[in-house]
């Protein structure tokens, strides 16, 4: 809501200092991918997160193959489980369980624990589907959600056949726990064999079965993000090549998509996660489709044939570098293809005939050295060969500075590189220290993709690190830089996007969730303003005649938005005082009296949101605008943003 603030009233001249928006002379475009966002399956991003499964290590492939099972039995039943594997039957799928068992007295069953327990809403329904067949006996079984007391809060009953079958049933939930898990019981005596054991809510997005979860998305679409960048990361790298991301063993039937170990299951011994696997539930079908929903233009990133050089390093021959060539192509064709062609059918058979307008590209994650440009030329040669129309995104390494990126910055330009993705772990004086960074780049060479920056509170990937005010706002103050340079930055996106608070290994991260709810960090609303007050050009923004770069702790960027005939300015003090400044909307255009001031603030640095509580939350306010001179008092450690329309 808009509340009369005191800006309203104080539309009289301060005195402080001028800036002046030159409303009539737009000096660059702003690409409509100005702003995205980056996912990565870490700390439980997809498999306990983004993914509503409600069941973990459904189908009996984690390296403990009863991971997240529990045998119960009670009052004199018996029973035992076995895991069989048919690997020379099913390559992808190849474990299942078989239960023997003895209820004839008493009950036998097992029981899940979720990704850190389940969370289950009272009235809503939940589908529970198996892959089953009984051996022997009636082959009836009922199923139960139980909340953290071990009571009954949700059952239903099943009964499976002779032969391997998919079975489904639904029930209603009749309380809310956060921490809920879910039973099996089988009745009489018999064997039973199962697989792909999966329980989902109703309500996920887009009522899509099996689907996501719908508050997470619902947090993403309400961002307006340019860009989806997919899967990673690091991810796709892999620990070493055979756990790379494959995007093609993430497609099509969900029982065939093969599980492998997530790279963050064992990448930090004090964030150890061994119950992190990576089942691609949400896999390259369900990103591109999650990118179109929220009006976001994908960007898939794909393995080149390097595992990651944090770890093993390895590198596949350069003559043996043409399966992954080749998936980069047929990826392609999967995005854009004619439903004619093999996978431009597939994406048609999945329910997308349309093309899903790919028009990015990226060549590995955070690769470097000459191993690096050997591969890269070889991608960029097949692909720009056969689909010139893709914009490659190509990896300066994991840094913005130093020796691999002083390697690999010229020789990417030398070779004419697309968009150079730059990652920044900096802590939040480098940010404000580096708003200017862009503003001497060479305007004719490649474009930049700030593909992934967070300010580090504490240090580098340091569990000790928070989404604190502090580490936003200098977030903020470095994103006027980059919208200021949009003719040479093409894209950002804050890195990571989620984390399950009981589940994470890096922070901070954007979106914190648990099983029940989520909420933005202070540098999600900060995103967030960025992204939904883009505009379409540049216009510039002057401090008392000169370039307005923060000197006097004051970072900003203004945007003409060619769509809403809007004038938006976006400034940021980093002081701890208040700043007043009359902002002159200069040039020929009629401006509207009033406009509006969108906020962002605290007194305190080291505040940070959390569950049930956003202390830091964009307010709005009215703003007169006297003849063309709006007077504004930017709070202390605040981000404002001014939206004046035209007519
Ligand atoms: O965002 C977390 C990790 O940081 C990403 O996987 C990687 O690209 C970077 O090193």
């Amino acid at each position: 809501m808009i509340t009369l603030g005191c800006s309203v009233i104080a539309w009289y001249s301060y005195g402080q200092s001028k800036i002046t928006v030159n409303t009539d002379k737009p000096i660059a475009e702003i690409q409509p991918t100005m702003w995205g966002i980056f996912f990565e399956d870490i700390n439980l991003g997809a498999d306990g997160g983004l993914y509503a499964e409600l069941i973990k290590n459904r189908s009996f492939e984690f390296y403990s193959p009863m991971m997240g099972w529990k045998e119960i039995k009670k009052d004199g039943a018996t029973g035992s489980v076995l895991i069989e594997n048919r690997t020379t039957t099913n390559k992808n799928n190849p474990r299942y369980a078989r239960f023997t068992f003895d209820a004839s007295k008493g009950s036998y069953g097992i029981s899940n624990e979720g990704f850190r327990g389940m969370g289950i809403k009272k009235d809503l329904q939940y589908h529970f589907s198996l892959w089953a067949r009984a051996v022997e006996g009636n082959g009836k079984m009922r199923v139960e959600l139980v909340n953290s007391e071990d009571e009954s809060i949700g059952s239903a009953t099943l009964t499976v056949g002779k032969d391997w079958t998919k079975q489904k049933v639904s029930f209603t939930a009749t309380s809310t726990d956060l921490k809920a898990s879910f039973k099996i019981w089988f009745e009489g005596k018999g064997i039973v064999e199962a697989d792909m054991i999966s329980l989902f809510p109703n309500d996920t997005w887009k009522g899509r079965p099996e689907g996501l979860r719908q508050d997470l998305v619902q947090l993403l679409a309400d961002m307006k993000p340019g860009f989806l960048r997919f899967p990673g990361g690091c991810i796709v790298e892999g620990r070493e090549l055979v756990t790379r991301y494959q995007w093609k063993k993430t497609v099509g039937k969900i029982e065939d998509r093969e599980l492998i170990v997530n790279r963050w299951n064992s990448e930090f011994k004090h964030r150890s996660t061994p119950d992190y696997y990576q089942t691609f539930g949400l896999g390259f079908f369900e990103y591109f489709q999650l990118s179109e929903d929220i009006g976001a233009s994908p960007l898939p990133i794909l393995n080149c044939g390097m595992a990651c050089q944090f770890n093993t390093g390895e590198v596949v021959p350069l003559e043996e570098l043409d399966p992954y060539l080749q998936d980069a192509l047929d990826l392609i064709e999967f995005a854009n293809g004619d439903v004619n062609t093999t996978w431009g059918k597939l994406r048609s058979d999945l329910g997308h005939p349309a093309p899903f307008n790919l028009k990015f590209l990226g060549i590995g994650n955070e690769q470097w050295g000459p191993q690096y440009i050997e591969r890269y030329k070889v991608f960029a040669k097949a692909i720009k060969a056969k689909y010139p129309e893709i914009k490659l995104v190509t990896s300066v390494g994991p840094s913005p500075d130093g020796e691999l990126f002083d390697y690999l910055n010229p020789t990417l330009r030398e070779l004419k590189a697309d968009i150079l993705d730059e990652h920044y772990y900096k802590n939040p004086e480098w940010f404000q220290q580096n708003a200017s960074r862009y503003d001497n780049y060479d305007r004719k060479g490649p474009k930049i993709f700030a593909g992934e920056y967070a300010a580090q509170s504490a240090g580098i990937a340091s569990p000790e690190n928070k989404n604190s005010w502090k580490c936003a706002l200098s977030e903020a103050a470095f994103m006027t830089g980059l919208e200021r340079n949009a003719d040479v930055v093409y894209m950002a996106s804050y890195a990571p996007l989620f984390a399950h608070a009981e589940g994470w290994q890096w922070t901070p991260d954007l979106i914190w969730f648990n099983n029940l709810e989520a909420y933005g960090t202070a540098n999600y609303y900060v995103q967030k303003l960025f992204a939904s007050n883009k505009g379409t050009n540049v216009l510039s923004i002057l401090e008392d005649k000169e370039k307005l770069t923060g000197q006097k702790g004051i970072y900003a960027t203004a945007a003409w938005d060619n769509a809403t005939k809007e004038i938006i300015v976006k400034l940021v003090n980093v002081t701890d005082k208040e700043a007043r400044h009359n902002v002159e909307l200069a040039g020929g255009k009629k401006i509207n009296s009033t406009g509006t001031l969108t906020i962002l603030k605290s007194q305190d640095l080291d505040a940070v949101n959390s569950f049930g509580s956003l202390n830091i939350k964009p307010t709005e306010e009215k703003v007169s605008v006297k003849g063309k001179t709006v007077a504004i008092a930017l709070a202390p450690y605040s981000m404002t943003v001014l939206k004046v329309k035209t007519k």
